[in-house]
């Protein structure tokens, strides 16, 4: 625990410095972008580029980085009115309240441009093939597309007030979150040029906590406090969401979420791959408390 707790003190440290120094005019995006998040994402792309004993690191805090943006992004876009309506995110304003809403939106969108520049200052540091840079850049913005999360961000509004079967709830969460987290530890692993079984048991893992992640999202939002999670608790609910929660009931979802953890650590462990941070971040993902 103490090893995850300063392995993600100092990925937050890496991205942070990369998100800080990257040209950002706008006070909006910098709002959005620097708040205090768990940066998760950029975590495993580390852990998943070291799983596979990366040693050059050169480019991989910029792709860290490149797909934390996506994840501010998502975020903004996702408290508009027009989306979940939230007031608080990160422990402060959402960005439409500190600012207003046409702003709001525009900041999220200037987040994939600034994405993509980010994303090519770090292929152009990393020495891989052309074809493993394709891979990479196709692989984030694959996972934040309409088949991935934006996708899964119009299935997630179309389902309110409805009562979906768990399959195809669990497919709007892997979908609008876990599609992410799976290419967070697929670039990481592509930048560690790493073999195909490698990086396939890598997305088998990554989709495996991407879905539990969701699920222990959805978790806590029925059982913290806004205090505790710095946006506002409660909201799934208000909204009429299907969630684990309401689908399966607390104790079933959170054994649902355990049951996945452990499966994606047993991927990795049937690739060969020996990593006790990916084993940690699995079990973070599903015990975390915000
Ligand atoms: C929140 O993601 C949105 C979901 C996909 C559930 P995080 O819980 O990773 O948010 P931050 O980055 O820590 O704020
Ligand atoms: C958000 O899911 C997923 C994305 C932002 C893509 P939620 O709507 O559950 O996230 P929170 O709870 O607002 O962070
Ligand atoms: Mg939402
Ligand atoms: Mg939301
Ligand atoms: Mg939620």
């Amino acid at each position: 625990m103490k090893a995850l707790v300063s392995y993600l003190a100092d990925a937050r440290s890496r991205v942070d410095t990369v998100l800080a120094s990257a040209t950002i005019g706008d006070e909006v995006v910098r709002y959005s972008l620097l708040g205090e998040g768990k940066r998760l994402r950029p975590t495993l792309v580390f852990a998943a580029h070291e799983a596979l004993n990366g040693s050059s690191s050169a480019g991989v805090a910029e792709l860290a980085a490149a797909v934390e943006v996506v994840h501010a992004y998502s975020l903004v876009h996702d408290d508009l009115p027009c989306m979940d309506n939230d007031d608080l995110r990160r422990g402060r304003p959402t960005a439409h309240r500190a600012f207003d809403v046409p702003r709001a939106t525009r900041a999220g969108y200037d987040m994939v441009a600034l994405a993509a520049r980010v994303l090519a200052r770090g292929l152009a540091a990393l020495e891989l093939s052309t074809e493993r840079r394709r891979e990479i850049a196709l692989e984030l913005f694959r996972a934040a597309g309409a088949g991935g999360m934006i996708g899964g961000q119009t299935l997630d509004l179309e389902a309110e007030a409805k009562a979906l079967p768990v399959e195809a709830l669990a497919e709007v969460h892997r979908r609008k979150t876990g599609a992410l987290i799976a290419a967070s530890c697929v670039i990481g692993g592509l930048a560690a040029n790493g073999t195909r079984g490698h990086v396939e048991a890598l997305r088998a893992y990554g989709e495996a906590i991407g879905l539990a992640f969701q699920i222990a999202d959805d978790v806590l939002d029925a059982t913290a406090t806004s205090d505790q999670l710095g946006k506002t608790a409660g909201k799934d609910a208000a909204h009429a969401k299907a969630t684990f929660v309401t689908l399966l009931g607390v104790g079933a979802a959170r054994a649902e979420a355990e049951r996945l953890a452990a499966k994606a650590v047993d991927q990795l462990r049937q690739a060969g791959l020996v990593s006790p941070i990916l084993v940690e971040l699995a079990h973070y993902i599903v015990t975390r408390p915000n």
